[in-house]
């Protein structure tokens, strides 16, 4: 599969501000805000996607290539000079934060241009099994309820909205859902999250 999942680093904060920037244009984190995420929140776990084959692009274009590769960059680059291949092929990202036994998901979010390609739910496939492994065993979050997209994306993975916090976006008054999981250790749960997670990889891998 072309996709990887890494733990986010303080390197790599300033290309999740650029996909935030995108991802949702009326409010943003500032770069402070990962920082003591990253390093002085200890119940805070960050993860960012890498799209390899798009890693692969940067890097032979950044090491020379052939005319061609080098027309391809130029359309794909980023315009800061100063581009770094690691860095740059970042695609999405996320976080949660564990409070005793809940995983409360701070943010979520893909690029633009890879978004509706199936990272948005492998980023929260990644959270559960993070969730699980760490001891968060109830999963929950606030979405805009005008954000049918992540609403989709969250009820297909057993997330009901279980109340509504009114106003709770300050750059439009908008209220948010408090959507919940039910206990993720469950059977029930396993084998929809497992049943999910099979087609998701298998579609994955048979895109290259
Ligand atoms: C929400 C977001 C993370 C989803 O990621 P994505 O990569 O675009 O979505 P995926 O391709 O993984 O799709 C997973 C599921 O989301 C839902 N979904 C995705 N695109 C959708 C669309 N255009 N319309 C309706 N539902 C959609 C579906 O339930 C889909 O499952 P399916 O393929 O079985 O139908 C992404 O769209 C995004 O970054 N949005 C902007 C930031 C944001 O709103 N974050 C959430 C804040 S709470």
């Amino acid at each position: 599969m072309r996709y990887s999942i890494e733990s986010m680093t303080m390197n790599d904060i300033p290309r999740v501000i650029e996909i935030e920037k995108l991802a949702y244009p009326t409010s943003q984190w500032p770069q402070s805000a990962y920082r003591r995420e990253l390093q002085e929140n200890q119940w805070a776990y960050y993860f960012v996607m890498r799209d390899i084959r798009y890693e692969n692009q940067l890097t032979t274009a950044k090491n020379g290539g052939d005319k061609k590769t080098q027309k391809l960059f130029s359309f794909f680059a980023p315009k800061n000079a100063a581009y770094n291949p690691k860095v740059d092929s970042i695609v999405a990202y996320a976080g949660l934060w564990l409070m005793v036994d809940e995983s409360h998901i701070t943010t979520i979010a893909a690029h633009p241009d890879w978004q509706g390609k199936g990272l948005g739910e492998l980023m929260l496939i990644h959270l559960i099994d993070t969730s699980l492994k760490i001891g968060g065993f109830r999963l929950t979050l606030e979405v805009r309820v005008s954000n049918f997209v992540a609403q989709n994306l969250y009820r297909k993975y057993g997330f009901v909205a279980v109340s509504t916090r009114p106003h709770y976006y300050s750059d439009n008054n908008e209220d948010a859902y408090i959507m919940w999981t039910a206990d993720i250790r469950t059977d029930q749960y396993r084998e929809m999250f497992e049943g999910h997670r099979a087609k998701l990889i298998n579609k994955l891998f048979q895109e290259g």
